[in-house]
């Protein structure tokens, strides 16, 4: 079976209301020729209402990049799926390395994330990878199967198919020091392990790799075995940049 492809872009804390509308005015322009890539934007939340906006008559979907897994409530500075789904948006990114490290983001926050989204019919993109030192200790299998099996510990015998996996190497994320094709081929096969030993049917999924893409090194990551896209930062807020990691998928 061929997985459906998906280019995200995460823009992070990154354009005010004025540049997500220059930018978004330009990807109008862009011809989306490729029919079998979906292409997703998750904006600031301020920016998710402009955004939704300015793609409704797009084919670019909507994503955000957090969410709060109760429905309401005395949670001062949270946001819920009622209030995401409200303005239009679909997808969730969730156990971001950033949320994970600086915000201190668990295993078990992800796993009622997950729930909580699946339970809403909406879309999580589920962001896992180890670090510098886990990599270099021989710790990325222990690490993904750690972040795997917690997050999806209650999906057992449902459909996950609508779950995105996005596997981003933390000492990847913007030190433009890429995986290499040998690591993120190895590494993908192994996240579909880890799903298959978990009791999941591992060749269903959708596995992005995320960690410096550019315009540059699309071409090659993309033909790499089991990679199914990719999960763009630095690279996503120029939108020639992205539109040409797009072409590239
Ligand atoms: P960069 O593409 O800037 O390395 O960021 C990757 C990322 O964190 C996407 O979620």
């Amino acid at each position: 079976m061929r997985r459906i492809r998906y280019c995200v872009a995460n823009w992070k804390m990154n354009f005010n209301c004025s540049e997500t509308k220059s930018f978004l005015e330009n990807w109008e322009k862009k011809d989306l020729i490729n029919k079998e890539v979906k292409t997703i934007f998750c904006p600031s939340f301020t920016e998710l209402n402009t955004t939704a906006k300015l793609l409704q008559n797009s084919n670019s979907e909507l994503g955000a990049q957090n969410v709060y897994y109760e429905s309401n409530g005395a949670y001062t500075g949270e946001i819920s799926c009622r209030m995401l789904k409200e303005l239009g948006c679909q997808w969730v990114i969730i156990g971001h390395s950033e949320r994970r490290s600086i915000f201190g983001e668990t295993d078990e926050m992800v796993c009622n994330k997950l729930d909580k989204l699946t339970s809403e019919n909406m879309y999580p993109i589920v962001c896992i990878g180890e670090t510098k030192v886990e990599r270099e200790n021989g710790k990325t299998e222990e690490v993904l199967s750690r972040q795997l099996s917690v997050a999806f510990e209650n999906q057992k015998g449902k459909n996950i198919e609508n779950i995105i996996v996005a596997y981003e190497p933390v000492w990847a994320i913007g030190t433009g020091i890429t995986a290499t094709n040998d690591m993120i081929s190895e590494t993908h096969q192994c996240i579909r392990n880890i799903f298959s030993t978990n009791g999941f049917n591992g060749s269903n999924i959708s596995i992005l790799y995320g960690g410096s893409v550019t315009n540059e090194n699309a071409a090659e990551l993309s033909g790499i075995t089991d990679v199914d896209g990719f999960l763009v930062g630095g690279a996503s807020l120029d939108v020639n940049k992205f539109y040409a990691i797009y072409n590239q998928l």
